[in-house]
């Protein structure tokens, strides 16, 4: 395993403490690395309406382009789960807009002590990509 994704991992493990999740009790942390070697970090944060509900990985993305990013390396997810936890399909797609050279490396782990590592063209065959004029 890389060793920054260990780093990766540990942070998103970390932030995981701050996910607001009062309504599904299912609390996840995010982390991304960017090209300039920052980690940016996410949590799910819910709503009382609740399809105002926003994934722990768009909140690290966010963040992450919000500071100036726009390439990113890598995601770690860190849920409290026996299996590991794939990002949805909108995170998914939200991801490969930014994936450095149109891919990246998403490592799912868990409080299980369960570590595996997939190609986000792997979770997302043909991710769409749109240009003006295209
Ligand atoms: N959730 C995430 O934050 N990331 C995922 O990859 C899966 C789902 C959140 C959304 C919601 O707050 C809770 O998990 C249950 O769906």
């Amino acid at each position: 395993m890389d060793r920054n994704y260990m780093e990766l991992i540990e942070a998103a493990k970390e932030v995981r403490k701050n996910a607001y999740a009062p309504f599904s009790g299912f609390a996840v942390g995010a982390a991304v690395i960017a090209s300039s070697g920052k980690i940016y970090t996410g949590v799910n944060v819910e709503n009382s309406s609740y399809g105002l509900t926003i994934c722990a990985e768009r909140v690290a993305v966010f963040k992450a382009v919000s500071e100036g990013e726009r390439e990113l390396k890598a995601v770690a997810i860190y849920t409290d789960t026996e299996n590991t936890v794939w990002p949805c399909g909108a995170c998914r797609q939200v991801l490969y807009e930014f994936a450095q050279d149109g891919d990246m490396d998403v490592i799912s782990s868990t409080s299980s002590g369960k570590v595996e590592v997939r190609k986000l063209s792997e979770l997302l065959p043909k991710g769409f990509k749109f240009r003006p004029g295209m």
